[in-house]
């Protein structure tokens, strides 16, 4: 059943790109540097990063080298590797959430990176220019609201995903990755300096950023560095997995999988000082939520001279961060399908495309139709964000580093990891089977369960 042609294979920088793009999305430009903000400035960041090489880094391997292994999308890999190791059959279900995960996770995407494009295009169109805060705010609220138009953006960036996936493995994402991922760096690192030399306010962002204020690190604060550390290197679903399969055997899986954690959080602490800078410019305040993306950076960068270009660019960078890690939420189940029933990527592609459009339209009309449809976390949106973020991609990540750590056979781990010493190998070893399934329960299933009785 499954396809006779030798599966594609990138060329040898292809992953880090692909996989830099999976991780930096809207989880680096707008969520990192407002709870960066929120929780402490330099303190949270020494927490979120011991998070990020204790957790992340060490699940980020397993995934890879599952995908490399088996070469097949995760719910094949899942599967084969459990055969081979005789690990029970039970494990199956990582994958399917996976592919599940994926799907719900992009409907709401979408959304917000169609909202980037409309912004995009006001910005050019200069509709920011000399706005108040207020007018800011309302301009945001009835643009969400507004569920024709949102649902336009939503199709456009849904059309653009689909056409990039449908032209396959080498064609559309590696071509694509290596436009948009210079591209993403090249906007930001502009609009650091931008921020640097004309907004006279460079240091008041970076101390905001960077301010070491350890009371501030709550157990709160330790929940979201751990949960956000998950979120941003793309873990729990999948996605890398995925991207794993399509890696050369020259590559070595612990060093790339080191470039890409270290290139995500350059890539969110520099959002941070390209943001900050900004908004104080504009007098904004570094407030909490989509506000700040959507509410005080637009009404600063009306404020500026050239702030229609700045926040062309600026909008212009959201959208290939959020095409780029689109794409890696839909190519677990594309590359499942076409490989489990041999039919071509276009259709596969474009089927996927279709239920992701439509349950796309929930959470387009959680703003405005059923924005008092309310029930457990909130409206459709909000659930949809919690449920995946909060329990899928955690649960997920436990049980891949489980499965990993306990049941996948040694010597297949010896092939994928030859660059690791036996002391090495160990101590990966001892992160994935204890430190990264325990972290977890603690800092994500622990207060969920405790929230709940609250
Ligand atoms: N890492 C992406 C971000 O930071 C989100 C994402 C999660 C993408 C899971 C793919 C898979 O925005």
């Amino acid at each position: 059943m499954s396809t006779s042609s030798a599966p594609p294979v990138w060329a040898r920088t292809t992953f880090i790109l692909a996989a830099t793009g999976s991780a930096v999305g809207l989880g680096n430009i707008w969520k990192f540097p407002f709870i960066t903000g929120e929780y402490g400035g330099a303190a949270f960041v020494l927490v979120y990063l011991a998070c990020i090489l204790a957790i992340g880094l060490p699940v980020f391997v397993a995934e890879v080298l599952i995908g490399r292994h088996t070469r097949k999308n995760p719910i094949g890999a899942i599967e084969q590797v459990a055969r081979e190791s005789g690990a029970p059959k039970a494990m199956n279900v990582i994958g399917l959430m996976g592919v599940l995960a994926g799907v719900l996770i992009l409907s709401f995407y979408s959304m917000i990176a169609g909202w980037s494009l409309d912004y995009m295009l006001e910005m050019a169109k200069g509709t920011f220019d000399g706005i108040s805060q207020a007018d800011s705010e309302a301009r945001f609220g009835n643009f969400i609201g507004d569920f024709d138009k949102v649902m336009l953006w939503h199709t456009v960036f849904m059309v653009i995903s689909v056409s990039i996936i449908a032209a396959g493995v080498i064609k559309g994402l590696e071509k694509s990755l290596n436009i948009m991922m210079p591209m993403l760096v090249g906007i930001l690192l502009l609009l650091v300096g931008y921020s640097m030399f004309s907004t006279g306010h460079f240091m008041e962002g970076v101390n905001y950023l960077f301010a070491f204020n350890p009371e501030a690190v709550t157990r709160e604060a330790l929940v979201k560095a751990m949960g956000h550390a998950f979120f941003t290197l793309s873990l729990g679903m999948g996605a890398i997995m995925t991207y794993g399969a399509y890696m050369p055997n020259e590559n070595s899986i612990t060093k790339t999988a080191f470039v890409v954690v270290c290139m995500d959080t350059a890539i969110a602490l520099l959002a941070g000082m390209a943001i900050f800078p900004i908004v104080f410019a504009g007098g904004g305040e570094a407030a909490a939520g989509p506000g700040l993306m959507f509410i005080a950076l637009p009404q600063a960068f009306g404020s500026m001279p050239g702030g229609a270009v700045w926040g062309t660019l600026f909008f212009l960078m959201v959208a290939f961060a959020a095409l780029s890690s689109a794409i890696s939420l839909v190519e677990p189940g594309v590359s499942w399908l076409t490989q489990k029933t041999g039919t071509s990527r276009k259709v596969v592609a474009t089927g996927f495309g279709v239920v992701v459009w439509l349950l796309g339209i929930l959470s387009v009309a959680s703003f405005s139709h059923w924005s008092d449809v309310k029930f457990l976390a909130g409206t459709f949106f909000d659930n949809l964000d919690y449920l995946t973020s909060n329990i899928m991609l955690p649960l997920g990540g436990i049980l891949v580093s489980i499965f990993v750590g306990w049941f996948v056979a040694k010597p297949i781990l010896e092939e994928q990891l030859p660059e690791l010493s036996p002391k090495a190998m160990s101590c990966w070893l001892f992160f994935v089977r204890v430190v990264a399934p325990v972290a977890i329960v603690l800092a994500v299933f622990v207060p969920l369960v405790m929230g709940f009785f609250e």
